[in-house]
């Protein structure tokens, strides 16, 4: 190409960059994927902090972080001499008065860094919780809402020569017209909660791709893969050493290219968790990734894995490290929750009620536990409210542009506990389900629901929602916070759609490990006795369920929630879990366990007849 014609299209690109990095400052871009597998440099450790309760910070105009300019000048704020907070971390566990905080936290990072020429320089956040104010150098980036998906922002052209400041406010305040809204049954963690990093690219960069099974093959690998920067169509090659695979293809002016492979597999599957390694690259970019194929549907009442009925033998997960009162980030957190959900005899973990962080996605496809994923559209959502629809968009988009190639991701959940009768619900949900399936077509999609009826020892599941799910979730707490209305054996089901898989997505009660007060069959006691009666009885009415695809005990490990005050059992925590916050098995752990290494089913017919699983 003509050296004229060259710096004409790095003007043009200049001059779109320039014209367009306002407005992009203004929000944050979808983050680039597999950022593991990038040139990055980590900010990750100590910042400094300005707490401001009031908001002072913008009066102030914190982001220029001044210094005084003569002997009579004076600034009311200064990061030198303020506390120091680590990140990735919740700032409510490192600063005892912050336990309860919620409101804005002013970051301050100085770093410099030397960018290659024509090289581009991002800013990469795994998380912030709950709203992100982005400042380099006194200068505003941009901004993000939402505290559970990654963003970046492109800073190619604004760093300066030795010291560049960053600084990032941070509001972990509720909101309304948040996602979620104002009310949750977990603990707010604010802060700037997972890792912070710049990642330096060529001036065309593989931003993202999608490699996965074609549905319905087992041998057909097809996708896509995106080059963002200033030369969008190059020579582009997919290597998958292993299967003796290098495919050859060019992107297009938009910098797509379409990926189809035809290769003999070893499939992805919990007891065989297969990952290739694959490379993609081009002229300017090269990364590689890890990454399994498996092929997940349903087949009329069944969810099928490789062509072959699957039980889901799921448990509920928050992200938090009970005994360090924090939010979990680290991969050994990851190693510790998950370690514990296959102790229990899992073979796939519903990570709730939002997108965890990226080392707990990851960890569970090695590990072989199937994954279920799930937007914060919890309960109260003001579905109705300006810009939610777009809010709802960005964060579905923001969960699968980062683990659409985490192939231990079987589904997607929009949803948990929405009210049918609130404004605008049902269309919404919808249409995020249509968005959902057209980004992704390969995945499940679902919602955990709560607008089941539970009358005369009968359950009706009749939610107009679950005519665009492949899944009926329920979240059912029969023996807890509804008494049994009969004999669990007797239970009968009414299904509103009859031949699609019925998952209880949650079920369970409370109870305070090693409590022997009260008496056992005292709700009100928090007896162990009565959290496993609970179970027993669960276990009992799963053989009458139609079309069982799965259980997901309602949880874990007790975690931390404001809204669970009783001050001898609670004292701020929910004691649903199969665990103490110290790790101890409950009784009720016994019974998951054991129906879970043993436990027999029906055929999901509703026939009396029991068959030991798969
Ligand atoms: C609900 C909800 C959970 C909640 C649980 C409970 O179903 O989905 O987030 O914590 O019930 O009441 O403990």
């Amino acid at each position: 190409m003509k050296k004229s014609c060259k710096i004409a299209i790095f003007l043009a690109f200049g001059l779109i960059t320039l014209l367009t990095s306002g407005f992009r400052g203004a929000f944050a871009q979808t983050a680039m994927m597999n950022t593991q597998a990038r040139h990055s440099t980590s900010l990750n450790g100590k910042w400094q902090v300005i707490v401001d309760p009031l908001d002072g910070g913008n009066w102030k105009q914190i982001w220029k972080d001044r210094k005084p300019g003569n002997k009579s000048d004076f600034v009311e704020y200064s990061f030198e001499g303020s506390p120091m907070l680590n990140v990735p971390g919740d700032f409510n566990s490192q600063i005892p008065q912050l336990t309860y905080y919620e409101g804005t936290v002013w970051y301050k990072k100085a770093f410099t860094y030397s960018l290659r020429q024509n090289n581009r320089l991002f800013i990469y956040f795994g998380a912030v919780n709950y709203l992100a104010e982005v400042y380099l150098n006194g200068t505003s980036v941009g901004r993000h809402e939402g505290g559970f998906t990654p963003f970046q922002f492109e800073i190619t052209g604004k760093l300066k020569e030795g010291e560049n400041t960053l600084i990032v406010k941070v509001n972990s305040r509720r909101h309304a017209d948040g996602l979620p809204g104002n009310g949750y049954d977990w603990f707010n963690y604010g802060g700037i909660t997972r890792e912070v990093m710049l990642i330096e690219t060529a001036d065309s960069y593989i931003k993202d791709y999608s490699i996965n099974l074609q549905k319905n093959s087992t041998t057909e690998i097809s996708g896509w893969v995106h080059i963002d920067g200033l030369y969008p169509s190059q020579m582009i090659e997919v290597l998958i050493p292993e299967l003796n695979i290098l495919y050859k293809t060019r992107s297009n002016e938009a910098g797509y290219a379409e990926i189809k492979i035809n290769s003999k597999l070893k499939l992805w599957s919990p007891d065989a968790p297969k990952l290739y390694e694959v490379t993609v690259q081009c002229k300017t970019d090269t990364v590689k990734d890890e990454i399994g194929f498996r092929q997940i549907s349903v087949t009329g009442p069944r969810i099928m894995l490789n062509g072959k009925p699957v039980f889901l033998k799921g448990v509920n997960i928050h992200e938090e490290i009970p005994q360090r009162l924090s939010r979990a980030w680290s991969e050994s957190d990851a190693l510790l929750l998950l370690t514990w959900a296959k102790e229990l005899g899992c073979n796939m973990v519903r990570l709730i009620h939002y997108p965890h962080n990226e080392n707990m996605v990851r960890l569970a496809e090695k590990m072989g536990l199937m994954v279920w994923e799930e937007l914060p559209v919890y309960q109260g959502i003001e579905f109705a409210s300006p810009g939610m629809e777009q809010k709802l968009d960005l964060m579905l988009k923001e969960m699968i542009a980062r683990d659409r190639n985490r192939c231990g991701v079987i589904i997607w959940s929009i949803s948990n506990e929405t009210n049918p009768s609130s404004p605008n619900r049902n269309e919404s949900l919808i249409k995020l389900a249509q968005q959902c399936r057209q980004m992704d077509s390969t995945r499940l999609i679902t919602s955990a629901m709560s607008s089941q009826r539970y009358q005369n020892n009968t359950f009706e599941l009749w939610d107009p929602l679950y005519s665009s799910f492949d899944i009926m979730s329920i979240n059912e707490y029969a023996g807890w916070y509804n008494p049994w209305q009969g004999k669990p054996k007797d239970t009968k089901w009414n299904l509103a759609i009859q031949d699609k898989p019925v998952f209880v997505s949650e079920f369970g009660g409370e109870a305070l490990y090693g409590n022997t007060a009260g008496a056992p069959d005292e709700a009100f006691s928090w007896r162990e006795e009565y959290q496993e009666q609970i179970y027993k009885d669960q276990v009992e009415m799963f053989g009458t369920i139609p079309n069982l695809c799965g259980v997901c005990p309602w949880i874990l490990v007790d975690y931390r929630s404001p809204v669970r005050m009783h001050p001898v059992y609670q004292q701020g925590w929910n004691r649903k879990g199969l665990l103490s916050e110290n790790g101890d098995k409950k009784k009720a752990w016994f019974v998951m366990k054991k129906y879970f290494e043993e436990g027999t089913r029906d055929e999901g017919q509703g026939t009396s007849k029991k068959k030991k699983w798969h």
